[in-house]
């Protein structure tokens, strides 16, 4: 009888432990629980520990008994603990729940300016033909923009190139001519001169095809032997390169104090292939930049012996060759940042 007693009693510890571990909310009370029962003072050690203080012949069978409680409480104790461990990470992956199906946030690219791609599509072309590119300040002395370059201070040239005057002699240069000059200086007397000299430049002029400030590209190729066939064919080739084989060009007599001759080059309107449209004002032709043979004056001002070298030069705007590759009729479309417009260059 106190046999069959005692083994109830176990009987009934084991259920009580069963139960409240089946009702544990979370881990941490597992953990209180594995402590209250299977702890060095759990409930169920000291039912093993009583075992030694039984009559002999009682302790095989409540010593197996109380082993076989201690198992089924530490086999509850694990279930229960994958169960709460599992709905812990249900919980966790809902609540980190992610939508995949919402669509992505647009990373914005950013893509080169138009007139900056321009440019270095001038650049590439004449880097092709053996060129190197230059560059000189912006912030220019009087004398590199234009007394080196055979304009003297009264000179009827100056009206066209009003500038901004920053203190006595220094100003904004108004082309990248002076950087002739500077090139030729730090090179001579050595042969050739061959370079290409892209950059800001400024004037006092402000309208639908002037900004104050505007990209140019200069040339400049000095050597012995020189002359204007050396001129026509470099450029031309530039032409068809960058307005596409079936351009055709013409040069036309004009004037400038740094070059003679001089000429300005047309090429047939790359809109319209020559029939004449809006762009070109229905000529068919349109003029794309200045050019002619270095003046000896300025081969002096750099160093060189007129009676030894030659040379020939020329100078085009940025904005001029971009609106008319891109048929873009407002120059200010270009500074005013509008992403509408500058997303369409790629
Ligand atoms: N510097 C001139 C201007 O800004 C353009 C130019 C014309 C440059 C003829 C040249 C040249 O090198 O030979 O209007």
């Amino acid at each position: 009888m106190r046999e069959g007693q005692a083994l109830a009693s176990i009987a009934d510890l084991q259920r009580q432990a069963e139960a409240a571990i089946a009702a544990a909310h979370d881990l941490a009370e597992l953990e209180r629980l594995r402590v209250e029962w299977l702890g060095k003072k759990g409930r169920i050690s000291q039912l093993l520990r009583q075992t030694g203080s039984l009559p002999p012949e009682l302790r095989p069978a409540f010593g197996q008994r109380a082993n076989a409680a201690r198992e089924a409480v530490e086999a509850a104790l694990a279930r229960r603990r994958q169960a709460l461990a599992a709905q812990e990470e249900a919980r966790r992956l809902e609540a980190e729940r992610i939508d995949v199906t919402l669509p992505g946030r647009p990373v914005w690219r950013g893509r080169r300016h138009p007139l900056r791609r321009v440019e270095m599509e001038i650049i590439e072309i004449f880097r092709g033909l053996g060129f190197t590119v230059a560059e000189g300040p912006e912030v220019e002395r009087d004398y590199y923009n234009f007394e080196a370059l055979n304009i003297p201070p009264d000179h009827p040239a100056r009206d066209m190139h009003d500038t901004f005057y920053l203190a006595g002699d220094i100003l904004l240069r108004t082309h990248t001519s002076p950087v002739q000059v500077r090139y030729m200086e730090a090179k001579a007397p050595r042969l050739p001169v061959r370079i290409i000299a892209p950059g800001r430049v400024y004037r006092r002029d402000d309208d639908a095809t002037h900004s104050p400030m505007f990209h140019q590209v200069e040339g400049l190729l000095v050597d012995r032997g020189i002359g204007f066939a050396h001129l026509k064919g470099t450029l031309a080739e530039f032409a068809r390169r960058m307005f596409g084989p079936d351009t055709r060009y013409r040069f036309r007599p004009s004037y400038f104090p740094f070059t003679e001759p001089s000429a300005e080059m047309d090429v047939s309107c790359p809109l319209c292939g020559g029939r004449g449209c809006r762009t070109c004002g229905g000529t068919g032709w349109i003029e794309i930049l200045g050019s002619g043979l270095v003046h000896p004056a300025v081969l002096r001002a750099g160093g060189y012996d007129p009676e030894q070298v030659s040379g020939f030069a020329f100078g085009m705007g940025v904005e001029r060759i971009a609106m008319i590759k891109y048929d873009i009729d407002d120059l200010r479309l270009f500074f005013q940042n509008d992403l509408r417009f500058l997303a369409q260059f790629r």
